[in-house]
């Protein structure tokens, strides 16, 4: 049993703090945001994050799990303290470490004699000796035995805590071995991959492995979109690829495109600690080029379906940027719905989870109860989420209810035919054919 406190209690600080509380160890989650924690301190989630609720529940009911906005409080006999702050874009798409930096600083202010201090959010190559540069700095003469660790996290919205449970590799970056062995113990229940390595290449490693999988999902758009001119279905050439063992099937699903929190503010800056360091990231750039356009691609389809998008009523079915969350950072839906509205749509919108954070930066949307709703007097339906509500539609009671029977399956959810057999017409992404309006 150790004694951690995790700074910042977000999608991953939250879900770190509560699976280590699970796993037996006392963990002081804190966060600067009050209402983040009065709400934990209610029982209620401030995230949507399945399974999450229940394992906060037990392990606070167990004396394991606790939430603070007090930093002496945290910070208190503290033997582990994981930096889990956002890092936000800044200007120029550099990555923005002011949450960081005010968390190393408390660090060096409260911490007792000797701490661990991991770092978990995503930060630049570097990052790890700079932080351990502001502690000292800020620590000044009063003697602090620590070291910085870089154990970046590679948990999904939607599976976090299976993630976390159950992860590919722990990846953790130190110039000290037995700072990074300490830390490899937290995992040890876990019986996983662990991997250590110089603290540089642990940032990077992070850095990587969501520009890859971001690589992938624009290849296989560009793909789609080729597929779309030459009357093949993407779907199908991603399930031939996958077979080959040295590409595998995941993160081969065309649609509107990658979005979230993370793919987008990475990628770009990557690309940004790249051009910094004098290299040219064309692969990059190419990368988040494609993604952009995928979402362009998705309002030209309608514009072309519909001649124009002047006056004409869009309902939109998902608005997270993936299912089985609320987080609507960078979401593929929010954008569209956007440049729908610079073209004169009006736009009806539903979502299971998101309706809450979706309400303060869509103003001037229709929120809906249900996909019916949504599909009231509306000139066409895009499908932007997959959520598992929408996979069985009732497409009958949906016909009845739309001025015109077009719908843009932005994620390949449906099966053309079936739609088209209810008298739709079905646009895909990377569908050959099908897709054309
Ligand atoms: P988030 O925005 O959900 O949460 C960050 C939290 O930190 C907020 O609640 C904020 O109030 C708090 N905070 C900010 N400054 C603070 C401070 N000085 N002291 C205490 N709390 C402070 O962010 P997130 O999605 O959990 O991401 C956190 C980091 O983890 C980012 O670097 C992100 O790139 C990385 N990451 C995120 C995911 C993911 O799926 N969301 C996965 C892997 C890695
Ligand atoms: C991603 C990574 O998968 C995690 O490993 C990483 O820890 C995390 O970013 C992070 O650093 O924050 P996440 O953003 O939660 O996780 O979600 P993903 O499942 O990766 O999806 C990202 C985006 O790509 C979504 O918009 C999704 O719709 C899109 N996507 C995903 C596709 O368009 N096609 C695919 O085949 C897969």
């Amino acid at each position: 049993m150790s004694k951690i406190c995790v700074i910042g209690t977000g999608y991953v600080g939250l879900v770190t703090g509560t699976c280590f509380a699970d796993l037996g160890n006392v963990v002081t989650c804190l966060d600067v945001n009050p209402d983040r924690i009065n709400k934990l301190n209610s029982g209620i989630m401030p995230i949507y994050e399945p399974g999450l609720e229940q394992l906060v529940k037990q392990n606070v009911s167990a004396n394991r799990l606790s939430f603070t906005t007090d930093y002496p409080t945290a910070l208190k006999g503290a033997e582990y303290a994981f930096i889990a702050v956002g890092t936000p874009s800044g200007n120029d798409g550099e990555a923005d470490l002011r949450f960081v930096k005010s968390a190393a600083e408390a660090i060096a202010d409260l911490a007792e004699e000797s701490i661990l201090v991991i770092n978990k959010s995503t930060v630049p190559v570097g990052t790890g000796d700079w932080v351990a540069e502001v502690i000292k700095n800020r620590r000044g003469n009063r003697p602090l035995n620590f070291r910085v660790v870089s154990n970046p996290e590679f948990l999904r919205e939607g599976s976090a805590i299976s993630d976390f449970m159950n992860p590919d590799r722990v990846v953790l970056g130190s110039e000290d071995r037995k700072a990074a062995n300490l830390v490899a113990q937290l995992y040890q229940p876990l019986r996983c991959t662990i991997m250590i390595t110089d603290l540089r290449t642990a940032e990077m490693i992070k850095y990587a492995s969501n520009a890859f999988l971001a690589t992938r999902i624009s290849f296989i758009n560009e793909i789609g979109n080729i597929c779309e001119e030459m009357g093949a279905d993407v779907r199908e050439v991603a399930l031939g690829m996958g077979y080959d063992k040295r590409i595998g099937h995941s993160f081969l699903d065309a649609g509107l495109g990658w979005g979230g929190s993370c793919f987008p503010k990475d990628v770009k800056a990557l690309e940004h600690m790249a051009v910094l360091h004098g290299t040219h990231p064309q692969l990059l750039q190419a990368v988040m080029e494609i993604n952009r356009n995928q979402r362009r691609r998705a309002v030209m389809k309608l514009r072309k379906a519909l001649k124009n998008l002047n006056e004409k009523t869009i309902g939109v079915l998902g608005i997270s940027f993936k299912p089985n969350t609320d987080d609507i950072r960078d979401a593929a839906a929010i954008e569209i719905i956007h440049l729908l509205e610079n073209e004169g749509a009006h736009i009806r919108a539903y979502d299971p989870q998101a309706m809450e954070n979706a309400r303060s930066v869509l103003k001037n949307v229709v929120l809906c109860e249900n996909p019916y709703q949504v599909a009231e007097n509306a000139d066409a339906l895009i499908l932007a989420t997959e959520w598992n509500e929408f996979k069985q539609l009732d497409f009958s009671r949906l016909k009845v209810l739309m001025k015109h029977p077009i719908i843009l399956d932005g994620r390949n959810l449906w099966d053309p035919e079936t739609v088209r057999s209810y008298g739709f017409t079905y646009i895909g992404v990377g569908r050959g054919n099908t897709t054309k309006p």
